[in-house]
């Protein structure tokens, strides 16, 4: 049986009130981490509920009717987390990832993407704004979002056949639905639209190939994730791991492929193209390579805990500072120290060290 999770509004995941600098030095623009790691990115988690209850993230045995989701008061509100977005920008953060749970089952998140999208990074360009959804409501809001500002979305699919996709996602929702939410993305000018695959063995594998041969010249980007030991619900086992690597000689059995060189420093994933030309897919492997050493993300969950690994067992609790009414300066300062001192590496290590605690769920925290 799966052992029964504490509800994650428990205080465990908390790791206090981050201390306040008395003259914190104004932001730079660059904060290096314990490991020079600068941070460029930050994933701001807006509901930590969802419609979808896929295996590796919510598995339906343990996300039942039961489970205590956080209660509406504890949630940032859409103005602090402007405020929270722009502290980050001043620190250098470059791109905000919209996560959850489900990001667009949070009441009027357009209102939030238009707020966030007058947001100029240091160097004066406009934040760069994505969203993580699983698609199910995309179809619907996808022009609104568009119009709202932002540019780019990652669409979650693991199979193409439904019965697939039941089985992994618990989801009472047709795939041509999530299909025809990624149309409505292309066709209100969301541009390189990614779609993000878990790969589990014996449950999806088969749906590698069909989901390679189904996007390719599509102009969408796949990405084979591994199954990650993310959480304390999952039931991972190494076993249910297909490698990239395999992923990748299992592709090229049909379709040839060729390395490309990453895009930026940090990229999650590895990028490969079709020797023909008809596009590209990624390949995110943090099991087999993982990809600490360049991570520059920085977490900040529903109610406003800075999480700096997606592996923490705690995360710090801006929120506090931010209804006690320190300045923008005190809690940047806050910010820098809290970055300052970071030492993670999990996915390196994947040490013993957490292995008995309870890790932050991705349902949590987001992708
Ligand atoms: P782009 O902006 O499109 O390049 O997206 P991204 O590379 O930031 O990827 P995305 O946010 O879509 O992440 C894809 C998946 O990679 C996530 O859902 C996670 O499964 C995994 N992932 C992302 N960031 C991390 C990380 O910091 N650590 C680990 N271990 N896995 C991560
Ligand atoms: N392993 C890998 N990726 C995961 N995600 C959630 N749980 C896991 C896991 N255990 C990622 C998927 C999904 C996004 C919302 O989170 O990429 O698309
Ligand atoms: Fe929901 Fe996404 Fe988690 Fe699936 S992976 S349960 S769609 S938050
Ligand atoms: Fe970053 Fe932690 Fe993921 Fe490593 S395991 S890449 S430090 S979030």
């Amino acid at each position: 049986m799966t052992e029964r999770i504490i509800p994650i509004a428990d205080a465990r995941y908390n790791a206090g009130t981050p201390s306040v600098p008395e003259n914190p030095a104004p932001a730079t623009g660059r904060l290096a981490d314990a490991h020079g790691r600068m941070l460029r990115d930050l994933r701001i988690s807006v509901t930590d509920r969802c419609n979808f209850r896929c295996s590796y993230c919510m598995p339906p045995a343990v996300f039942d009717s039961n489970f205590q989701f956080l209660p509406h008061s504890s949630l940032l509100t859409f103005e602090e987390i402007e405020r929270m977005a722009r502290i980050f920008a001043a620190h250098g953060v470059e791109k905000i990832r919209i996560t959850g749970g489900e990001p667009l089952l949070r009441r009027n998140i357009e209102a939030l993407i238009g707020m966030l999208a007058q947001i100029r990074t240091t160097a004066d360009r406009p934040l760069e704004i994505t969203l993580t959804t699983n698609a199910s409501l995309l179809e619907r809001k996808a022009a609104a979002l568009a119009d709202a500002g932002l540019r780019r979305v990652t669409v979650s699919l693991d199979a193409l056949d439904d019965a697939v996709f039941r089985a992994m996602n618990s989801a009472d929702f047709p795939v041509a639905d999530v299909l025809a939410g990624i149309d409505a993305a292309a066709a209100a000018g969301l541009r390189s639209i990614k779609v993000n695959m878990v790969v589990k063995r014996g449950v999806n594998d088969g749906q590698i190939v069909p989901m390679a041969r189904h996007f390719r010249g599509s102009g969408h980007i796949v990405r084979f994730i591994e199954f990650m030991d993310v959480g304390a619900s999952n039931g991972w086992r190494l076993d249910d791991v297909v490698p990239s690597a395999e992923v990748i000689a299992r592709i090229s059995e049909h379709f040839p492929l060729e390395p490309v060189a990453a895009q930026y420093h940090g990229e999650v994933a590895t990028r490969w193209r079709y020797t023909d030309g008809s596009g590209e897919i990624g390949v995110i492997s943090s099991v087999t390579q993982p990809f600490c050493a360049s991570c520059n993300r920085a977490r900040l969950s529903t109610e406003g805990k800075l999480f700096t690994c997606l592996f923490a067992t705690a995360g710090h609790d801006l929120r506090s500072l931010l209804r006690a009414g320190y300045s923008d300066e005190q809690i940047s300062g806050a910010i820098a120290a809290l970055w300052a001192g970071r030492m993670d590496r999990y996915s390196e290590i994947r040490s013993e060290a957490t292995s008995g605690l309870r890790r932050i769920e991705m349902s949590y925290i987001g992708g």
